[in-house]
């Protein structure tokens, strides 16, 4: 299937990748004839000082599979600044500066480059993209370009000394790998789980950052049926996304197969959970059916949108496997470079997986 037919697609004509049970049928696109929003849903926000957080978070993810966090920490100053270096590091470099740096894959994960309709075979995404894991930020060199830094305006008292993009986008992977372990326990607690269960595969654990740029829409763009982002599940443990600042976010409602508009207050976080997670707690936090579709304002077609979520995966050799305090299990036990990656050859062709 080629990626004009993704303008038509469904997710169910994929089905046979999936790791974990997706009664869910949507189209990949937008499709405006065929579909309905739930203006009604709240996705729950979740205040991480709260002596009752693990019940909050445990409880929006059960619900949707999408929590905001409040109360986490991270200076939303970092978040303003990263918008600035990810529209500038897009636009500053040529395209063959950046397929340079296209990517590739390590482990489980295609990290690198992606052009504008080519983060997966699927469907043509409105959008590039640039994933940095772990491994990015151990060789800085071989993974981002070098060059310019930003100078960051402090408000008051001139300017900051310059750091490079992978020094400042290193200050955002650090900020948020502080919130894996308060997380995951918390989800664990909530299960009737040791908290602690995950505590050493998620100390040090693989991530991917992805920097998106979402540039402004061409009339044929637009005209063209695509997404800006395709729907999908996320296939990792859970994910923070940093509140952007377009809208275009939504989130499928599977209670009534609607979806939400998902628009957080900046500075708070966005967290929801994956298809790892999904497996380990036994179907309990689904992974949730997400998009990013064109701003509804046409002269906000017109801007470019950016974000930057963070995936939080297990290293490649870590088996994932249901959970004691779930019940009867529904899955087997899988080592997470087989799941992982028999699921994203459903993005980047049969030939990606890797038997464990
Ligand atoms: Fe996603």
């Amino acid at each position: 299937m080629g990626q004009q037919d993704g303008i038509r697609a469904r997710n169910q004509d994929f089905s046979r990748y999936e790791g974990v049970a997706k009664q869910q049928s949507y189209h990949l696109a937008e499709t405006p004839d065929d579909e309905q929003f739930d203006d009604d849903f709240v996705i729950r926000t979740c205040d991480m000082r709260a002596p009752d957080f693990a019940q909050q978070l445990g409880d929006a993810l059960r619900e949707i599979g999408f929590a905001i966090l409040d109360g986490h920490g991270v200076d939303p100053a970092l978040y303003d600044e990263a918008e600035r270096r990810i529209d500038d590091l897009f636009t500053r470099l040529s395209l063959e500066e950046k397929m340079r740096f296209r990517a590739q894959r390590y482990g489980s994960v295609n990290q690198g480059y992606f052009p504008i309709k080519e983060t997966s075979n699927m469907h043509p995404d409105l959008v590039e993209g640039w994933v940095f894991c772990r491994r990015a930020f151990e060789r800085p060199d071989e993974f981002w370009p070098s060059g310019r830094t930003l100078c960051a305006p402090t408000g008051r008292g001139g300017q900051r000394p310059p750091i490079d993009d992978a020094d400042f986008f290193r200050k955002i992977t650090e900020a948020h790998e502080r919130l894996i372990l308060p997380i995951m326990q918390s989800l664990l607690a909530y299960l009737g789980c040791d908290p602690h269960l995950y505590d050493r595969k998620l100390t040090a654990t693989n991530f991917g950052l992805r920097l998106n740029y979402y540039p402004p829409m061409s009339d044929d763009d637009d005209a063209s049926g695509a997404a800006r982002l395709l729907g999908h599940e996320d296939i990792d443990m859970f994910t923070f996304l940093p509140a952007p600042r377009a809208e275009g976010l939504q989130v499928l409602n599977r209670r009534n197969m609607k979806w939400v508009r998902l628009t957080p207050p900046r500075g708070t976080i966005i967290l929801n959970s994956g298809d790892y997670m999904q497996r380990i707690s036994n179907d309990i936090f689904p992974s949730t059916t997400h998009r990013v579709s064109k701003p509804r304002d046409p002269a906000q077609r017109r801007q470019p949108r950016v974000s930057f979520p963070m995936a939080v995966y297990v290293w490649e050799d870590e088996v994932l496997e249901v959970l004691p305090c779930t019940g009867e299990p529904k899955y087997a036990p899988v080592k997470a470079i087989e799941f992982h990656t028999a699921i994203t050859s459903k993005f980047y062709g049969d030939d990606y997986a890797v038997k464990a």
